[in-house]
């Protein structure tokens, strides 16, 4: 798998190229650094800080993220041209680890209808762009864009042309979020049997979300031998996204029976990640968001609620410690029951005799059920009515 450490998967985060190309988000250079000093601090592998051809402010970003990260690898995409090359090794010329990513259309329906080149052609861009690149840096990851409709037959020759030409990471991107989990191992399973030199490179995945199954895709991949997972902060993304990168690398933490793969991530900034992709980027996280939803771990049924206070896994299988969020939340509704009652009422300091506190309760059930939301000061005017009768 060309890798040192062979339950290792590396944590490539393309929040910052990919992620900004989700319609209606964009980041202006500052954002960026902001973003790219919390993926180094959080340990991140690769950070892909743009696309430096595409724009004169997205060569810039990727010069001033190149200044700044200290650790992780500063990657640059470019299209399968030499042009695209120079201008990311110019503006990668800061970085301390960097990484050239160049990309090509594989399926035959993107060959003909938007690079309108034949599958030869397309081979010997292959060869070209990823040769070109390695005369510039010994880290070049090579893409196969739409791979997951590509005929495999022909796949297998990319890849092959692609690694005798010097990658070093060959990735297969699920550009369209297409195809399903098992489909998916398949097609992995084929690229080992039949590509020359695929265990000596590090193999990729990059996974969108059009049928909800990214993070599905992402780690059945792994479980057939990926060892990088491209991926973003909130899933942010072209269309309906990419992999999400909180939640590809919590299941791993999570589902080590399973999976027992290891990333260098420090899980404990994923809440603030997310909250500031989502600030930078205007995209609220939805409350029932994996991971990083307001109510990832909340609970506001009476029976939930009296699971998680006599011993949180009943409900959670993960703590919100371990992602940075700031501790379970019992949400009072119509649903909750008397031990989050009680509890709530301790919490605001708030005592009851048994029969006033049984009144009480009933009062708030009452209360609840003509109402969303109950707030503190709600419940105290509830329970003040009893403690002073
Ligand atoms: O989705 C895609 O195919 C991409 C490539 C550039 C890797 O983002
Ligand atoms: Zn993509």
């Amino acid at each position: 798998m060309g890798t040192n450490e062979p339950s290792q998967v590396l944590i490539f985060d393309t929040t910052l190229r990919d992620g900004e190309q989700a319609p209606g988000a964009a980041f202006d250079i500052e954002e960026k650094v902001e973003v790219a000093r919390i993926l180094d601090d959080m340990k991140v592998d690769i950070i892909e800080a743009g696309f430096p051809i595409s724009s004169k402010g997205d060569f810039k970003s990727v010069q001033s993220v190149s200044k700044v990260v200290e650790n992780a690898t500063v990657c640059a995409l470019t299209r399968a041209r030499r042009g695209d090359i120079d201008a990311a090794v110019e503006a990668l010329a800061g970085a301390k680890r960097k990484r050239i990513h160049t990309f090509i259309s594989t399926s035959a329906l993107h060959m003909k209808h938007k690079l309108n080149m034949t599958p030869d052609a397309v081979l010997e861009a292959i060869k070209d762009s990823v040769s070109y690149a390695r005369q510039f840096c010994d880290d070049v990851e090579w893409s196969c864009e739409d791979g997951t409709r590509s005929d495999p037959e022909f796949l297998w020759r990319c890849f092959e042309t692609a690694i005798k030409a010097g990658a070093s990471t060959v990735n297969i991107a699920d550009t369209v979020g297409y195809i399903l989990p098992a489909e998916f191992t398949a097609l992995i399973e084929g690229l080992y049997a039949h590509v020359p030199g695929m265990e000596d490179v590090r193999f990729s995945v990059h996974c969108h979300d059009d049928l909800g199954l990214a993070t599905a895709n992402s780690l059945a991949a792994i479980s057939a031998g990926a060892r990088q997972v491209e991926c973003s902060i909130n899933g942010l993304g072209e269309r309906a996204g990419n992999a999400s990168l909180e939640e590809v690398v919590m299941t791993l933490h999570t589902r080590q029976n399973v999976l027992p793969f290891s990333t260098n991530l420090d899980t404990t900034l994923l809440t603030t990640a997310s909250k500031v992709v989502s600030d930078i980027s205007h995209f609220p996280v939805p409350p029932n968001k994996a991971i990083v939803g307001s109510n990832a771990f909340a609970h506001e049924s009476g029976i939930h609620q009296h699971g998680v206070i006599n011993h949180p896994n009943t409900y959670e299988i993960m703590t919100p410690e371990v992602v940075g969020a700031t501790g379970s939340r019992l949400v009072m509704g119509r649903k909750s029951g008397r031990h989050a009652f009680k509890m709530k009422l301790e919490e605001l300091s708030c005592h009851l005799e048994l029969d006033y506190f049984e009144k009480a309760f009933m009062d708030f059930k009452d209360f609840a059920d003509t109402k969303k939301k109950i707030s503190d000061d709600e419940i105290l005017n509830i329970a003040n009515k009893y403690q002073q009768a």
